[in-house]
């Protein structure tokens, strides 16, 4: 059922990479968000399944659209609290645009994402920031949170085999990481600065051809389980810890029931995401590392996405053609 499901997703983050694609470099971030959210809305409701949101566009009261709670899936609506019998329930994160800045800049790396998961398999990770670090399969085991940056690139370049000077660390480009960035050039390894995105920047280090080893630094809690639900697809890791903005957000996520026990603890990639029917798709917005962006053609667009299972471990790329004049179904 969830092999079916996973290329029904696919269509709905295409459509909500098109619309908001729209609005590339018209430097209005929240017109570009607001159309990936309607799209994946309207498309998701259309699907053969039982879903609730449990990372999306934030709490009910400050979001109309695929807000943490909604039902969303033709089960959750059709069979109203209890939803419909025999269709696939599933817990939904969505980020329908994963770099608003940049698409409103026409800048590299906004990509459309959604994951999914039985229910109780992800984190209900609050709007807070994340310390992460991701590496690639080839480095899984490698990588310690609790340890410094030095001992962090120096492992995983052991681990890949690689000459610490040959190593690219990608890190989202912010004041905070002054220090980070610092330690890291002082190993010698390189340094991708990334404007937004580090959903894509902790992904890339599972694909070798992209040329990138790790992600670190901090950034969004929400998009730290997009990431980790990819990873367990990948048979990446990452490690995250949630930093907490004031005491006020966290006694907020106490009572949300976020996860359990202490919140400052160090979560791993199944705390995150569980188990082995984890799904993940993603399309282009922008052109980026990871996927290519939605290009316009004469006669319609075409897209660049990809998708995949944990249980299969199977990763597809699809390039899709779009033809506007056929009717659409
Ligand atoms: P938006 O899609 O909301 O623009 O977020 C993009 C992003 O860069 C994420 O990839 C990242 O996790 C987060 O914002 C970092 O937050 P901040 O911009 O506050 O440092």
């Amino acid at each position: 059922m969830d092999r079916n499901l996973a290329l029904e997703f696919v269509r709905v983050t295409e459509a909500a990479a098109i619309s908001s694609s729209k609005w590339m470099g018209r430097g209005d971030s929240d017109s570009a968000d607001r159309a990936a959210v309607e799209e994946m809305r309207a498309r998701m409701n259309s699907l053969d399944f039982e879903g609730r949101i449990v990372i999306g566009e934030g709490e009910r009261d400050e979001a109309p659209m695929l807000y943490i709670g909604e039902k969303v899936g033709r089960g959750a609506k059709a069979g109203g609290e209890g939803g419909a019998a025999g269709l696939p329930k599933f817990d939904i994160a969505v980020d329908p645009l994963e770099g608003t800045t940049i698409t409103s800049k026409g800048q590299p790396n906004a990509i459309s994402v959604l994951a999914a998961a039985p229910a109780g398999r992800l984190l209900h990770a609050p709007d807070t920031y994340m310390d992460k670090i991701a590496v690639g399969p080839r480095a899984v085991g490698a990588i310690d949170l609790d340890a410094s940056v030095k001992d962090n690139v120096h492992a995983v370049a052991d681990k890949l085999g690689k000459a610490i000077d040959d190593m690219t660390v990608v890190i989202l480009e912010r004041d905070r990481h002054k220090e980070l960035i610092e330690q890291v050039r002082k190993t010698g390894a390189r340094i991708m600065l990334i404007g937004d995105g580090d959903v894509s920047g902790a992904i890339v280090p599972s694909l070798e051809s992209r040329g990138i080893d790790m992600l670190m630094g901090i950034g969004g809690a929400p998009e730290g389980v997009i990431s980790a639900a990819a990873l367990k697809c990948l048979g990446g890791e990452i490690q995250g810890r949630l930093k907490w903005r004031n005491e006020k957000e966290k006694e907020r996520a106490k009572d949300m029931g976020v996860g359990s026990g202490d919140l400052d603890r160090k979560l791993t990639m199944d705390d995150m995401a569980k188990g082995d029917t984890v799904l993940f798709v993603a399309t282009g917005v922008t052109d980026g590392t990871l996927l290519k962006g939605v290009h316009f053609t004469s006669t319609g667009c075409e897209t660049h996405s990809m998708v995949m299972r944990s249980r299969s471990g199977t990763v597809r790329f699809i390039h899709a053609i779009h033809k506007f004049h056929v009717k659409r179904k």
